[in-house]
C-alpha cells in the first residue's frame, strides 16, 4: 500500500467515525470566500487537529474544520481552512484532503479561490470559470511513486475540469443573472505577489488569471477520478497590469464586495449537481 494512502485511510476512517459524506458536494474555498461555510444546516463538525495525519493550519486564529451538511438542499462535505504550498506544506500534503474526500465517498468537487486578473477586459469583481489552467508551481503532488489505489501514473488533463460541470455552473449564472467569464487559471507558489514581468509571461503563455493555490486539488482530484470544477474571484488585476501595487487588503475588499452573489452561486450550483 502506497505510504500516502495509507496517511488518507487513517484520516478518512477518524471522519467517518464522525459523519457520513458519502454522496456529498465538496467544496474547498478560498480568500475571503469561506462564509459559505456557515450557512450550512445540520451541521457535523470535525477539527482538523483532531484527524490523524492531517495538516494544521498555519493562518493565527483559524483552527480549520471539516463541515458536513446541507446547502439548498444538496449534501456537502466544506473544506472551512485549506492549505497552500506557500504555508510550507509539501504538495502532497495540500492535496491530503481532496483524497481523503475521494475516500469518503464525495462525488464531486467545487474549489474556489481569489486570483489576479491576467485577460486584460477582466475587473476587480469578475467571476471566473476555471476552463484550462497551467501548473507552474514548479511541483506535483503526484510526484514520486504513483499512489495506485488513486489512479494511473500518467493521469490525463484534457477533462480535468468536468465538462459537464462546469457548463452547469455556467448555465446556473446566466439563470441567476450573473456574469461570469472562463479562462485559464496559473498558479505560482507565492507568497510574493507577481513581478510585472511575471505577469507579462503569464498573459504571453495564455493566462487568463493567476494565483497560489488550486492547481494542486485539481491534479490530485483528476488523478482519482473525482469531478471536479473551480470559480477564480479576480480580486484584482495583476502586478503591473494598472501600475497600481497589490495588497492583500484589496484581495480581502474585493472578495467581500461579490461574496453574495457567490455564494448564490455556489448554492445553485450545489443543488444541482
Ligand atoms: N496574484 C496571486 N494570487 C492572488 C492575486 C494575485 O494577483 N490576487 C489574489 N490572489
Amino acid at each position: 500500500m502506497s505510504e500516502i494512502f495509507e496517511r488518507c485511510r487513517e484520516a478518512a476512517d477518524y471522519i467517518r467515525t464522525q459523519f457520513d459524506a458519502q454522496g456529498a458536494i465538496g467544496l474547498i474555498l478560498g480568500s475571503g470566500l469561506g462564509e459559505l461555510g456557515d450557512e450550512i444546516e445540520d451541521a457535523k463538525v470535525v477539527n482538523y487537529a483532531d484527524i490523524p495525519n492531517f495538516p494544521r493550519t498555519t493562518v493565527p486564529g483559524h483552527a480549520g474544520q471539516l463541515v458536513c451538511g446541507k446547502l439548498n438542499g444538496a449534501k456537502v462535505l466544506c473544506m472551512k481552512g485549506r492549505f497552500h504550498f506557500y504555508e510550507g506544506h509539501d504538495m502532497k500534503t495540500v492535496a491530503m484532503p481532496v483524497r481523503v474526500m475521494k475516500l469518503l465517498g464525495v462525488r464531486a468537487l467545487i474549489v474556489t479561490n481569489a486570483a489576479g486578473g491576467v485577460n486584460r477586459t477582466f475587473k476587480p469583481g469578475t467571476l471566473m470559470f476555471i476552463d484550462d489552467f497551467i501548473n507552474y508551481m514548479g511541483d506535483n503532488p503526484l510526484y514520486g511513486p504513483n499512489a495506485e489505489e488513486f489512479g494511473p501514473r500518467f493521469p490525463d488533463m484534457t477533462k480535468a475540469i468536468d465538462p459537464e460541470y462546469n457548463a452547469l455552473g455556467k448555465e446556473c449564472a446566466q439563470e441567476l443573472g450573473i456574469e461570469v467569464r472562463s479562462g485559464v487559471y496559473m498558479s505560482f507558489r507565492g507568497p510574493n505577489f507577481e513581478t510585472p514581468a511575471e505577469i507579462r509571461f503569464a498573459e504571453t503563455i495564455g493566462a487568463d488569471a493567476v494565483g497560489m493555490s488550486t492547481v494542486p486539488e485539481i491534479l490530485a482530484a483528476r488523478h482519482c477520478g473525482l469531478r471536479l470544477i473551480g470559480i477564480s474571484c479576480i480580486t484584482n488585476m495583476a502586478a503591473g497590469i494598472t501600475g497600481e501595487e497589490l495588497t492583500h487588503e484589496e484581495v480581502q475588499e474585493t472578495a467581500d464586495r461579490v461574496k453574495g452573489q457567490f455564494k448564490q452561486l455556489i448554492r445553485e450550483i450545489v443543488s444541482r449537481m
